[in-house]
């Protein structure tokens, strides 16, 4: 049972420093994410129309940002979606544990980044909608 729902998803706008070298960009734990950060991975080389991480979390809370071109981020929460368009390095979507999402519409080259609240576990995975709809 998770009462998480689309509306907990929250686009947050971080930080930037800009130079006249280039830009950057900070986060740090417990600041502007409100978790620890376990693990950070990335997807990349995605090939053109390809979809990803169709699939729910138990406990795992994530924060996902563009860091290099864009990509549509879809969260569901058994019952309403939200589409995010993400295409700015200082822009992320935070997800709490429960929700469902589908990551989509890469654009080429892109960078999708991931930080996480823990460890790869792949018991914290729904991989099946269904029942992820039965723990809702
Ligand atoms: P998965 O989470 O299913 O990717 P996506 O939902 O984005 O398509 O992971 C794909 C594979 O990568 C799966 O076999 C598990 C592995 N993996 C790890 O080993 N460590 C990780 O931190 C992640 C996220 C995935």
């Amino acid at each position: 049972m998770n009462k998480a729902t689309v509306f907990d998803c929250a686009l947050i706008e971080l930080p930037k420093n800009h130079t006249i070298k280039g830009n950057i960009t900070a986060v740090n734990n417990l600041k502007e994410v409100p978790f620890e950060v376990k693990r950070v991975y990335y997807l990349y080389d995605i090939p053109g129309g390809e979809s990803r991480g169709g699939h729910g979390h138990r406990d795992l809370q994530q924060f996902i940002v563009a860091a290099s071109g864009s990509f549509d981020l879809i969260v569901d929460d058994g019952k309403l979606k939200r589409t995010f368009h993400l295409n700015r390095p200082y822009m992320g979507v935070l997800m709490p544990a429960g929700i469902w999402r589908e990551i989509g519409n890469f654009s080429s080259g892109s960078i999708c980044l991931v930080l996480a609240s823990s460890e790869y576990n792949e018991e914290d995975y729904f991989r099946n909608y269904e029942d992820y709809l039965k723990w809702k």
